[in-house]
């Protein structure tokens, strides 16, 4: 005998296979309602699959063994031609929208509610059950001694379908209940109808369009992306084979009751009834609460506004419910809708419209952007003319043409965006979009570097779409800095037409200056002494100044310290750039192909005419290592003499890099008063901290004399 064996626990007597399929029944169900609904597994996938399994073999063995809450019975079943009726007993009621008009649609309800309930002022507040409107479709499921015998539509409320066996396969869904293992105490009513939304979670729907997207690439007949995942949850739902619902990935949330046959100790509220559902294994939404009166209905819409985009699912609005159930039956039913409840939207976030036609947009860094022109919609609270296709790739992905018909989502403030084109709807004979090669504002070449997703326009300067934001990087105090040239002014000066390139700025005169807006006299006046005193600069801050793509200051500065002059620079070939300390083959590049460009010559040469002026110097040959070659800081805090540029141009003066956050490959971190979460970083990795005389001493510099 085997040493080991002396410890192994005694094998369990055979069990018998009905039991033992019972055992496993009870296992799995409690395992997968762990896992899908409290999101708290207690075993393996692996044990999973293995008891899984077990049991599949078992049933094979034994097929009169097999249950129909049998976990095994979620997989789909045999293809039907038809779903059977089946008529609800218990009407599926739909639910009236409330509007907001100049007050809240929450108020309107209350103030219908406290009417039909004859409640005064004096009468207190109506308490309310508030819940997410999930954007699904509604589903009643019905157990008759705790196991699911038939889940069906709504249809129109009276009769519904039957659609038990796509049902089956959504794992969050309990075939059994109470759930094995669940808390609930509260014995199961023998015919309980359960109501409530079936629906795709966000990123479910992503993958499935994604696989489906690889289908279709793969010639796959038949096959079609959905619009969103509402819709992607109605066609798994309405599937007649129910083995392709079971690949379709959808969830569940409990909301109400149907039928339920009478029992001992009911509860008397909805809230209370929500929560014997979720004991009892069904998923409720965490975000069920109570709210007294109209004040906290408001609140709640505005609250959940605010998380409906970060939500994992797709709402349209919330749900107010009068919260005791006597009061419900109180105030009955109008027509078809109960008086007890409403729905309380918000603006729809997804519509469909037509493409009118692809524009291509360049922003302020050059950067291209095809943009949809859409017939207009009201989308997301307002009125969408244009949406962004991002970039030549998302373009060609989503396939939009002139003419199609797409869906445009606009989700809080975020701009809109065209989410996918309806195949289906396509008639027209429009050709694939295609991005230009050249910039659609100023016709210079437009390139799109290796690795990146953006085709970009080399116009630089010469582009008027880039011009603002060029004026304003040139005019900013780390530039040539022209103090008071702000973003109003800019807009103003170019949409003008006043100032077309830099050095139309120092052509401005003051009778044009002081006939602009919020201009008086004074500030025209103040405006043309800075741009005087701006006149005087360095060349590491003109370079800078240029905004030459991938030029920071640190890569300025290294430039004008290696040529010396810029004529120097503008003359470099990309070999010799690449010479200079911290230039790689990118930046060498950029440099290269913007001083090729004779309109940014043009423009470096006015501004020297107009009296832009630096103090020029022979080049570096030194290369002698400096105090800080090679060494990172990081600066936090208020030092107590030098300002933060000071520091940062004392360090890299001797050679040193400044960075912005604290990691393993910072060598100091310069801390002054008030230093935070950089000071405790550095202090966890190790690193050597340093105050301001510390950091002058390390440069081999004296503090500067004090006040004092
Ligand atoms: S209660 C008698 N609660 O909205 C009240 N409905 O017209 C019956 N819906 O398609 C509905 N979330 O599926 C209720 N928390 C919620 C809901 C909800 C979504 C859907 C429902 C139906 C429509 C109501």
């Amino acid at each position: 005998m085997h040493t080991a064996d002396l410890f192994e626990a005694p094998v369990p007597a055979p069990q018998a296979p009905a039991e033992r399929v019972a055992q496993l029944c009870a296992l799995l169900q409690r395992y997968a309602h762990e896992y899908y609904v409290l999101d708290a597994p207690s075993v393996s996938d692996a044990e999973y699959d293995r008891l899984f399994q077990e049991l599949q073999s078992l049933e094979a063995a034994h097929p009169a063994l097999r249950r129909s809450d049998s976990p095994t019975q979620r997989v789909g079943g045999k293809a039907l031609d038809a779903f059977a009726p089946v008529r609800h007993a218990v009407p599926m009621l739909s639910i009236r929208t409330e509007t907001d008009t100049e007050s809240s649609g929450a108020e309107a309800f209350d103030a219908r509610v406290r009417k039909e309930l004859g409640l005064g002022e004096g009468d207190g507040l109506v308490e309310y059950c508030a819940e997410l409107k999930f954007d699904g479709l509604a589903m009643s499921l019905r157990y008759e001694h705790g196991v699911l015998v038939q889940a069906a539509t709504r249809g129109d409320g009276e009769t519904g379908e039957d659609v038990t066996a796509n049902i089956r396969t959504i794992a969050q869904i309990p075939l059994r209940i109470p759930v094995p293992g669940s808390v609930s105490a509260v014995p199961v009513p023998d015919v309980l109808e359960v109501r409530g939304e079936v629906y795709m979670r966000r990123d479910d729907f992503e993958a499935l369009n994604e696989r489906q997207r690889q289908r279709i690439a793969a010639g796959e007949k038949g096959e079609k992306t959905f619009v969103n995942p509402r819709n992607a949850a109605a066609g798994a739902v309405r599937q007649l084979d129910s083995t392709i619902a079971a690949q379709r990935p959808l969830s569940f949330f409990a909301y109400g009751l149907g039928e339920v046959s009478s029992q001992d100790a009911e509860p008397t509220t909805h809230l209370a009834w929500l929560q014997r559902l979720k004991s009892w294994g069904f998923p409720v939404a965490a975000q069920v609460d109570i709210a007294q009166g109209a004040t906290e209905l408001v609140a709640y819409h505005q609250r959940i506004g605010e998380q409906r985009d970060s939500l994992p699912f797709d709402i349209d609005g919330v749900v107010y419910k009068v919260n005791r159930l006597d009061l419900q039956r109180q105030l009955g039913f109008v027509t078809r809708e109960p008086r007890w409840a409403v729905a309380h939207k918000y603006p729809a976030q997804e519509q469909m419209t037509t493409v009118l036609d692809i524009d291509v947009q360049v922003g302020r860094t050059g950067k291209l952007t095809p943009v949809a022109k859409l017939s207009p919609v009201f989308v997301g609270g307002v009125t969408v003319t244009n949406a962004t296709l991002h970039n030549e790739d998302e373009a060609r992905r989503k396939d939009v043409r002139v003419g199609d018909t797409v869906v445009v989502r606009r989700a809080g403030d975020v701009i809109p965006e065209v989410v996918s084109v309806v195949l289906e709807r396509r008639t027209g004979e429009a050709p694939p979009f295609t991005m230009p090669h050249v910039c659609p504002v100023c016709g210079s070449a437009a390139v799109r570097e290796e690795g990146e997703a953006d085709y970009r326009c080399t116009g630089g300067l010469f582009c008027s779409a880039q011009r603002k934001q060029a004026i304003l990087h040139f005019a900013q105090r780390r530039a040539v800095e022209v103090e008071g040239l702000g973003e109003k002014l800019v807009d103003q000066l170019v949409d003008g037409q006043i100032v077309k390139t830099l050095p139309d700025l120092y052509r401005l005169g003051f009778v044009a200056l002081a006939s602009m807006e919020r201009m008086a006299g004074k500030s025209a006046q103040n405006l043309l002494d800075a741009l005087e005193k701006s006149k005087q600069t360095t060349l590491p801050r003109f370079l800078f100044g240029l905004g030459i793509r991938h030029v920071g200051e640190a890569t300025a500065k290294e430039l004008a310290r290696h040529f010396g002059t810029l004529d120097a620079i503008m003359d470099a070939s990309e070999e010799a750039l690449l010479q200079v300390a911290d230039v790689g083959p990118i930046v060498a590049q950029s440099i290269h192909r913007f001083f090729a460009q004779a309109h940014n010559r043009e423009v470096v040469e006015q501004l020297r005419v107009c009296g832009v002026t630096w103090p020029e110097g022979p080049p570096s040959v030194d290369a002698s290592p400096k105090l800080l070659s090679g060494k990172t800081l990081v600066l936090t805090g208020t030092l107590p003499t030098l300002s933060r540029d000071a520091a940062k141009e004392l360090i890299e003066a001797a050679g040193g890099k400044v960075a912005g956050s604290v990691s393993k490959k910072t060598h100091y971190v310069v801390a002054g008063t008030e230093a935070g979460s950089k000071l405790d970083k550095a202090q966890e990795l190790g690193i050597a901290v340093l105050d301001e005389a510390g950091l002058l001493s390390l440069l081999g510099s004296t503090p500067p004399a004090s006040a004092e």
